[in-house]
């Protein structure tokens, strides 16, 4: 699903070719704008002032320890050292008419149980009041939800704006809630491996962009670093190198961290094609491929079905997997499973046979396979749900109802993009959408806007179709791309996807709007120490530190 297409390098010539950036006007940023944009916002002129020394927030209903980090976190977030040190040089401006006073604390309200591990569709309401006129003088975030809590304080830490040593925030009343439940992003560790610190970084501005999943694909054809300790030899015989890989106590610091943001871990196990790492380590997994002449070529093709033991395998595994990545879903995978390797093999042609599978029909095989795959997924001591990629979908293989179907197709072919999604969502099945959000594809110039303007719910049917877009993933795949130069070939670019997943696509419709407000968002992800890379010839006050 990875390579580059040969479209992408035509245009990027014909780009080459002209002045390109020529015309783009110098953007002036807002100032204390929220990205994603909330729901619903009213802000006033009127300010109050926060000095960074006597600032706190204060627990004001509910407490719980996963609150109190959050809360020791945006301190750190809101006041970040470079600022003060950038500060000492500058005096804050005398107040205007519009300050009405000083702001020393934010309330805290979380209004129902303190959750500790975020699920699909759970709530992310918020509400933020700055001297809202039922109360004067006071700020508090309240929500039902610790997640909630958590995109109010992400929300709060971005409406100040620097004043010399001190900051100011405009008088506000927002309630937030995300149009989807599910916004996600897709890390590929087998083509590149991601060291934890780098996956830890991108965890903190997924959650700065309120994103809520962070989709693991952790292994594939090129390498298995995932450290099983049922099965040790597939990362002993798979990984790059014995220290290319992610022990259980790596994947517990990526959950936690994770947690610790409303983030979910998704972890994909891709089967029954992009397998070949795991062959090495576990004989008999992958199907023998023959030559024309009816002898073992030496190449594997995707997991043998007709191995029982394979089933063992894969069950003994995914229970492993499970009870260190305790979110319901496992992705399954399913994509581009090519037929010629099965075709070749006598032993699959006999087991076809057995099986009653017509000759010659290896979708129908497929078929087998993932409806195995998928009763022994809920069968597992955890009893996890599943998503798959579409061609498990496009293959014809009978799917429970609540298989969540992830379509990455046809990036340069919307109008069959819009017709997958029409297809898979009136045969009744959540849908995930990823085509338009493959951030790993780069372009010269300006190539945030596709981003932004694809919209999951744009396609023709039924109100009752669309509620079954359960969101969206931005996926950064790692052919081209590792630790020098994931943070910034992914953001701001995804901040484009997160705002199209949260905002309300009525508020959200002009890519010239949003332009003003990612040039701030931009330069408070660089203030924070993030490398997230220009939009477009500009400046930001944190270039200089
Ligand atoms: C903020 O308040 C909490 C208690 O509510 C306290 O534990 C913490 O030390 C305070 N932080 C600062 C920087 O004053
Ligand atoms: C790992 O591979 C070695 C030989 O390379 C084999 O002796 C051992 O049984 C394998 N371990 C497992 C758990 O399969
Ligand atoms: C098939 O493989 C065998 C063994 O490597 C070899 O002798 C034979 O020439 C191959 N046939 C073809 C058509 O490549
Ligand atoms: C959608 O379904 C129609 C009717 O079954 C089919 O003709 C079309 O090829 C499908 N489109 C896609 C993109 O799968």
């Amino acid at each position: 699903m990875l390579h580059l297409a040969a479209a992408a390098a035509v245009w990027l010539c014909l780009m080459m070719m002209g002045p390109v950036e020529a015309d783009i006007p110098l953007v002036v940023p807002t100032k204390g704008s929220v990205w994603p944009k909330p729901q619903m916002q009213a802000s006033e002129d009127t300010y109050l002032s926060i000095s960074p020394e006597t600032f706190n927030f204060t627990v004001a209903n509910k407490d719980c320890p996963m609150l109190r980090s959050a809360m020791e976190r945006y301190l750190k977030i809101m006041f970040p050292e470079q600022i003060k040190t950038r500060s000492r040089r500058h005096r804050g401006s005398p107040h205007s008419e519009h300050y009405r006073g000083d702001l020393k604390s934010v309330s805290l309200y979380l209004m129902a149980k303190c959750e500790s591990m975020p699920y699909l569709h759970m709530d992310e309401h918020y509400e933020i009041k700055i001297n809202s006129p039922d109360q004067p003088g006071v700020a508090s975030i309240i929500s039902p939800s610790i997640w909630g809590i958590m995109y109010g304080l992400e929300s709060f830490s971005q409406l100040l704006v620097p004043d010399g040593d001190a900051y100011r925030v405009n008088s506000n009343q927002i309630m937030d809630y995300p149009r989807f439940s599910y916004r996600g992003f897709m890390i590929d560790t087998s083509r590149h491996f991601l060291p934890i610190p780098t996956i830890l970084e991108n965890l903190e501005l997924m959650s700065m962009n309120k994103f809520n999943v962070l989709h693991w694909h952790i292994v594939d054809a090129p390498s298995f670093p995932y450290q099983s300790d049922v099965y040790p030899n597939l990362s002993a015989e798979g990984a790059w190198t014995e220290l290319h890989i992610y022990t259980l106590a790596d994947v517990a610091t990526v959950v936690n961290y994770a947690a610790e943001r409303g983030i979910r871990v998704i972890p994909e196990f891709d089967t029954p094609g992009h397998t070949t790492s795991w062959g090495f380590g576990q004989p008999g997994l992958l199907t023998e491929c023959y030559n024309s002449s009816g002898v073992p070529d030496g190449t594997y093709g995707p997991v043998d079905p007709s191995n029982e033991d394979n089933f063992d395998f894969l069950s003994k595994l995914f229970t492993e997997v499970t009870a260190n990545f305790p979110d319901h879903f496992l992705h399954i995978g399913g994509d581009e499973v090519p037929f010629d390797c099965w075709e070749s093999s006598p032993k699959i042609n006999e087991f076809m046979k057995e099986e009653g599978i017509p000759a010659g029909d290896y979708a129908a095989l497929e078929d087998y396979y993932i409806t195995r795959l998928i009763e022994l997924v809920g069968d597992l001591p955890t009893k996890n749900g599943h998503l798959v990629w579409q061609e498990v979908f496009d293959n014809g293989v009978q799917l429970p109802s609540d298989t969540v179907v992830h379509i990455w197709k046809d990036r340069d072919d919307m109008d069959k993009v819009k017709l997958e999604l029409a297809n898979v969502t009136a045969a009744g099945f959540q849908t995930l959408l990823s085509s338009c959000w493959y951030i790993q594809v780069i372009h010269y110039g300006i190539d945030w806007y596709p981003f932004y303007e694809c919209d999951p719910q744009d396609f023709e049917g039924t109100d009752a179709q669309k509620s079954l877009i359960v969101g969206g993933e931005a996926c950064m795949w790692g052919e081209y791309v590792d630790k020098t130069n994931f943070i910034p070939r992914a953001w701001p670019r995804a901040s484009a996807v997160g705002e199209r997943l949260w905002s309300n696509p009525e508020d959200t419709k002009s890519t010239d709007e949003a332009t003003p407000r990612l040039e701030e968002h931009r330069c408070r992800l660089l203030a924070r120490g993030y490398n997230a890379e220009p939009l477009w010839p500009s400046y930001c006050d944190a270039d200089i530190v």
